[in-house]
């Protein structure tokens, strides 16, 4: 693909904060963003040069999108995969591809193909039945984390086990859906990295982000993380190996367990821009959104090193109402996503707080 001019559009299946993000880096690099999403009123949809409001699996919304524009790219990895079928079928470009949708929507093929591909994760197993359920949680060990196979965000969809007799209990709890369970990563801390692969096979690596979670929503990150040359050597590693198994083209969001022996484990991959790459919005001279941006229209990619140590910090519910103060503060950069309503929890924004490394 020759590389797209500026003056294109450029489609985003998805309305929300990272489809935001992702737009505003594309109208810096003079492109137009078409924004596909279910809300009327969406974080993406105010910035966009046009909403199609309609369900990914709705023809004519999916028509309409194709007749904007020839090369689509999405903020979320639940897209349905007939959606992408049905876009490709009429010659429009979607990246990254079906293959990465279709890893990172399946918690067992992800973990799958992650092993077969050189990168480590916990020990894991799948189960369909509350039978296979107990067989599960006994073959990974106990406490397990069980997780449903599909759809899971946030912390949602995922019950520990500390019996496996009690496997077929939180099976059932979960709705019957297919799981995995997981044994417990006793992680000394989580990190992340966020890599990026352009048309031509190129690829480029930011320096590792250390993260924190709290009720399983990512509350802070700093980076660059302080780490030793040979987790970092691992993370790279790891990040090649799937950007080359997945034949990707785009952003990809990696979560890693640092374990106390030194070693690396995946937890898990995000075929998009990610929430622990935003601290690269004022850390790098080019974000993980313009990083996007760039890879899926076939540009160069652009240099990913850090000129700033930063701490993100996501601002949840009402945290947001704080903006008069962090605007006050000198080292604080803010960013909101317009949402209206600030349900408790809701990611509202998040402030980079900058400092020089
Ligand atoms: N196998 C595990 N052992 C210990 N903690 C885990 C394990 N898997 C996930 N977690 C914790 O739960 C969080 C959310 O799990 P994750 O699989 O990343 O789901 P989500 O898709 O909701 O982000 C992780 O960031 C980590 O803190
Ligand atoms: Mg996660």
């Amino acid at each position: 693909m020759n590389p797209l001019a500026p003056g294109s559009t450029i489609g985003i299946l998805g309305g929300g904060q990272l489809g935001r993000m992702l737009a505003l880096a594309a109208a810096r690099l003079g492109f137009d963003v078409v924004v596909l999403e279910r809300e009327a009123d969406s974080p993406a949809g105010r910035v966009a040069v046009k909403l199609i409001v309609g369900d990914y699996t709705d023809e004519a919304a999916l028509a309409e999108l194709a007749a904007a524009t020839g090369l689509v790219t999405y903020e979320f990895e639940n897209v349905p995969a007939d959606s992408v079928a049905w876009l490709a079928e009429r010659g429009i470009e979607v990246a990254p591809g079906a293959r990465a949708l279709a890893v990172a929507q399946d918690r067992f093929e992800e973990k799958s193909f992650l092993n077969a591909h050189g990168a480590p994760t916990v020990a894991f197993a799948p189960a369909g039945t509350p039978e296979e359920a107990v067989q599960a949680a006994a073959s990974v060990g106990v406490p397990a984390l069980m997780k449903t196979r599909r759809e899971g965000y946030d912390g949602k969809g995922q019950r520990w086990v500390e019996h496996a007799a009690d496997a077929a209990a939180e099976f059932a709890a979960l709705g019957g859906a297919p799981v995995i369970l997981e044994a417990a990563a006793d992680f000394v801390r989580e990190l992340s990295v966020i890599a990026a692969r352009g048309r031509d096979g190129a690829t480029s690596v930011y320096p590792l982000a250390e993260n924190h979670h709290e009720n399983g929503v990512l509350r802070r990150s700093i980076a660059p993380a302080r780490a030793s040359q040979a987790i970092v050597d691992q993370a790279e590693r790891i990040a090649a190996r799937v950007l080359a198994g997945l034949d990707y083209v785009g952003v990809i969001g990696i979560e890693l367990f640092e374990m106390a022996d030194g070693r690396l484990l995946v937890n898990e991959i995000a075929p998009r821009v990610h929430n622990t790459g935003h601290w690269t919005q004022d850390g790098c001279e080019v974000d993980q959104f313009e990083q996007h941006i760039r890879a899926v229209a076939g540009w160069p990619l652009g240099p990913t090193h850090a000129i700033a140590q930063v701490e993100m910090l996501n601002l949840l519910g009402d945290e947001a109402d704080g903006w008069a103060k962090y605007a006050a503060e000198p080292e604080t950069r803010i960013h909101l996503y317009g949402k209206r309503g600030a349900r408790p929890g809701r990611k509202m924004g998040h402030i980079n707080r900058v400092k020089p490394l």
